[in-house]
C-alpha cells in the first residue's frame, strides 16, 4: 500500500495553525444541510486536531461557483450546523489567503476552530494555482486532508497545498484509503464485485477495469440489460443500451481472459409500467420477456444464486443497486443480496465495502449499512478509484 503520514505522526501541536480540507459540499434544502454525514466523517480529525491545541482552519468548497463569489453558495451557512455535530463554537472567516486569515487566527485561541470561506470562490482553486496555493499556505504550518470524496480533484485545496506543507491523511480519508486497500488493492480472494445502476455507459471505465481484477462480477440495475441483450437476449421495452452490444462484448471477452465470472440475471421481475406494485408485475425468465415488458429487477432464482456466490467469496465491492430499488417491490434483489452480504460480514467471513450515493441509499433502505465493512459516501472519487484510477488528492499525500 502507498504509504501517507497520518495524524499519529503530527508531534506536538500546540498553537500551531492546521489547514484541514474537509468535504462540507453538503445536501441543502432551504438553508438547511439535509444529510450531514460528511460532517459527522470529519469530526474525529477537527476535535482530535483541537483536543491537542491546534488552532484549526477547515478549507472546503460548495457547489460549482466558477470562481465568483455566489452569496448562496457562502459557507458562512454550514458554520451553525458543523458547529452543532462538533459541539463547538466555530468562527467564520470570509477570505481563504491574507491578512483577515492572519488576523482570525490571531483571535482564535488553541483548539479553536473555524471554516474559510467557499475555496471555489476563487478562480485559482480549481486550476490549482500555485501562487494561490502559496497565499493559503502562508498562515498555517500544516496541512490534512480528510475528504477523500473531493480526492479525484486535483485542485489547490485538494493537491497543491500537500506540496506546500507536510501533509498528513486525517481520520476519515484513513479510513477510507484502509478499506479500499483491503477491497481492490490487497484483497483476500476470491473478489467479487456488485456493479449496478441504470447506465453501461456511465460505468465502462469501472467494468473494463474490474473484470481483471476480480473473480466474480455480478451485474445489476438497467445495466445488465445491456449485457443481456450483447447476448442476443429480447429484453423488451427495458432501459437498455443497443448501440453498446460490440463494447459489452468486448469486456465479457476481456473478462473470460483474466478468469473473471460475469453473473447476469437468468430470472427477472418484469412490468408492463413502471410503478409500485403494477398489476403487470411477473417473474420470468431472461428468455421470456414480452415486447411490452421492461425488467425491472432480479428475479428471486438469480438472487439465491448471487447469494450462493457471495458465500464462497471473502472480498465485496460494491456500487449501485441490482433493481429500480426505490420503487417497491423492484427493491426485493437489492435488499436481499445486500442482506446476505451483511449477514456474511458479521459472521466474519467476508470483507465487504460499498459506495456511491444510489448504494449508501439502497444499503440504508435495507437497513444494513452498519454492518457493511466499509461503507463510502464518495460518489465520483469511488468510482474513479473502482475504474483504477490514481486519485490527485490522495496520490499528493504518499510519501
Ligand atoms: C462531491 O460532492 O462528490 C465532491 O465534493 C466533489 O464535488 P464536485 O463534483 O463538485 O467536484
Amino acid at each position: 500500500m502507498p504509504t501517507f503520514r497520518t495524524l499519529d505522526d503530527l508531534g506536538d501541536v500546540t498553537g500551531k495553525v492546521a489547514l484541514v480540507r474537509v468535504d462540507f459540499n453538503l445536501p441543502m434544502q432551504d438553508g438547511a444541510v439535509t444529510d450531514d454525514t460528511r460532517v459527522r466523517a470529519a469530526v474525529p480529525t477537527i476535535l482530535e486536531l483541537a483536543d491537542k491545541g491546534a488552532k484549526v482552519l477547515l478549507l472546503a468548497h460548495f457547489g460549482r461557483p466558477k470562481g465568483e463569489r455566489v452569496s448562496t453558495q457562502s459557507l458562512s451557512m454550514v458554520v451553525n450546523p458543523v458547529s452543532a455535530v462538533l459541539g463547538r463554537e466555530v468562527m467564520f472567516v470570509p477570505e481563504i489567503a491574507g491578512d483577515v486569515v492572519k488576523q482570525s487566527i490571531g483571535i482564535l485561541g488553541n483548539g479553536g476552530i473555524a471554516i474559510l470561506e467557499n475555496s471555489r470562490f476563487w478562480k485559482g482553486e480549481e486550476k490549482n494555482d500555485p501562487e494561490l496555493a502559496k497565499a493559503v499556505a502562508a498562515n498555517a504550518d500544516f496541512y490534512v486532508n480528510d475528504a477523500f470524496s473531493a480526492a479525484h480533484r486535483a485542485h489547490m485545496t485538494t493537491e497543491g497545498l500537500a506540496h506546500l506543507l507536510p501533509a498528513y491523511a486525517g481520520r476519515s480519508m484513513q479510513a477510507e484509503l484502509e478499506a479500499l486497500e483491503k477491497a481492490l488493492g490487497n484483497p483476500v480472494r476470491p473478489v467479487a464485485a456488485v456493479v449496478g445502476g441504470a447506465k453501461v455507459s456511465s460505468k465502462l471505465d469501472v467494468l473494463t477495469h474490474l473484470v481483471t481484477q476480480v473473480d466474480h462480477l455480478i451485474i445489476g440495475g438497467g445495466m445488465a440489460n445491456t449485457f443481456l441483450a450483447a447476448n442476443d437476449v429480447d429484453v423488451g421495452k427495458s432501459l437498455c443500451e443497443h448501440d453498446l452490444a460490440d463494447t459489452v462484448r468486448g469486456i465479457l471477452a476481456a473478462a473470460d481472459s483474466s478468469g473473471c465470472t460475469v453473473h447476469l440475471p437468468y430470472d427477472v421481475v418484469v412490468s408492463k409500467e413502471f410503478a409500485a406494485n403494477p398489476p403487470s408485475l411477473r417473474t420470468c425468465n431472461v428468455h421470456e420477456v414480452a415486447a411490452d415488458e421492461m425488467i425491472l429487477d432480479v428475479g428471486p432464482q438469480a438472487t439465491e444464486a448471487l447469494a450462493d456466490v457471495l458465500k464462497t467469496c471473502r472480498t465485496l465491492v460494491w456500487n449501485g443497486p441490482l433493481g429500480a430499488f426505490e420503487t417497491e417491490p423492484f427493491d426485493t434483489a437489492t435488499v436481499a443480496l445486500a442482506r446476505t452480504a451483511a449477514a456474511l460480514t458479521k459472521e466474519g467471513s467476508l470483507v465487504s465495502v460499498a459506495g456511491g450515493g444510489d448504494t449508501v441509499a439502497a444499503l440504508n433502505h435495507a437497513g444494513v449499512a452498519g454492518d457493511f465493512s466499509y461503507v463510502s459516501t464518495a460518489g465520483g472519487a469511488f468510482l474513479e478509484w473502482m475504474e483504477g484510477k490514481e486519485l490527485p488528492g490522495v496520490a499528493a499525500l504518499q510519501i
